[in-house]
């Protein structure tokens, strides 16, 4: 089988950002070379400065030379970005602002994030393990450059008071786009889409209801159902073997989704792919930059990992060199080998396990690649 596999050269931007964001992109770098070395393929990486460490060097998140060297690139790998240290920036300037405007710049739109449970960490799911044993496997299809966080924000004085306003907007042609993708990517699985909204109260779910019931005719092999995005929090924790795909909004899928990973066992797993129209994607881990952690050693690498694997999948068309990866992951758990994050809680289950920091981490789903 690897003698099928063409050798290539990609350039990958690597964001590092803030917090334990250098630390677990230096161990998907190791990884990412480990698999160049081994399928005979050249990365090459362009450091860019985005976030926190940006504001600081350059007064500006995300700077205009920045994003061209992310829009020059085959593929951008981030780390996380924010801390407390520019908590206090107005809205424009934060960490978080840059992420926003670096995605937007790239206009990858569709923001893909699993929520699966690897076998080997079942009992760090928070769940009942009557409800973990249904099986716990969908994806989160996150519309990521429109609606409130991309609307006008706005703090004006009125009466006396503060007023703040936050403008949450979609067209038919943003909803279209992001639905397409929720039917294509479920009509790949088990063909079961649930779109979350909460037409019951807005007008730009309504029309996000009414858009993908336009769409559903052209995709009659996949189930479409709605959902008011309340319940669906409530779903997720009752019974999550019910869902496949979701489809959902901006603010709702960024909620859901940390939630999704919770019950997998750890928001530390979980990685994401964000594509527009090009392959040109971005990927990242859905947590954030854990301030409170960073230079201890001790944040669990293996969401940024997931995440390069997702980058060689779905942008450079490696789907053997993803699968040597994701087996790399999978080996190292059932070695016992877990991060604090992932650490069992019952002392029983802990004995058996071995408790390892970041960069060890790294190194042992390094070591463990290997061809098919
Ligand atoms: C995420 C994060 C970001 C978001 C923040 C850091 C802007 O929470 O990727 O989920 O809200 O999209
Ligand atoms: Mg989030």
């Amino acid at each position: 089988m690897g003698g099928k596999i063409k050798a290539m050269d990609k350039k990958i931007a690597l964001i590092r950002g803030d917090g334990i964001g250098p630390e677990i992109v230096a161990q998907a770098k190791k990884v990412l070379d480990g698999v160049a070395g081994l399928y005979n393929h050249k990365f090459s990486y362009d450091d860019v400065d985005m976030g926190g460490i940006a504001i600081d060097k350059w007064q500006d998140p995300l700077p205009e030379e920045m994003l061209k060297k992310c829009l020059e690139s085959d593929s951008v790998l981030l780390g996380a970005v924010g801390g407390n240290k520019w908590n206090s920036m107005p809205g424009d300037k934060r960490p978080e602002r840059g992420l926003l405007r670096l995605r937007a710049g790239m206009g990858v739109y569709s923001n893909n994030r699993p929520a699966k449970i690897w076998p080997q960490l079942a009992s760090a799911s928070p769940l009942r393990p009557s409800i973990v044993e249904k099986g716990i496997d969908f994806i989160i299809v996150r519309e990521l450059i429109g609606g409130i966080y991309f609307g006008a924000h706005r703090t004006e004085e009125e009466y006396g008071q503060k007023k703040a306003t936050d403008i949450l907007s979609y067209t038919e042609s943003e909803i279209e786009r992001i639905g397409r993708i929720g039917f294509e990517t479920a009509r790949k699985r088990r063909k079961k889409l649930c779109s979350v909204e909460k037409s019951n109260v807005l007008d730009s779910s309504r029309l996000w209801k009414a858009v993908m019931h336009r769409l559903a005719p052209e995709y009659p092999d996949v189930e479409l159902s709605d959902m008011l995005v309340d319940n669906c929090a409530m779903q997720i924790v009752k019974d999550p073997s019910q869902f496949d795909v979701i489809v959902t909004e901006n603010m709702f899928g960024d909620i859901l989704s940390d939630e999704a990973s919770m019950i997998t066992g750890s928001i530390g797993m979980i990685p994401s792919s964000s594509l527009g129209s090009t392959s040109c994607g971005l990927y990242e881990p859905i947590h954030g930059s854990a301030p409170d952690i960073a230079g201890m050693d001790i944040a669990n690498p293996i969401g940024t990992i997931l995440s390069a694997a997702m980058m060689l999948r779905f942008s450079f068309d490696m789907p053997a060199e993803a699968d040597c990866i994701e087996r790399a992951v999978s080996d190292v758990l059932d070695m016992g080998c877990r991060t604090a994050d992932i650490m069992p809680a019952d002392p029983d289950e802990a004995a058996k396990c071995r408790k390892v920091g970041c960069s060890q981490m790294g190194e042992l789903i390094l070591e463990n690649l290997r061809k098919d």
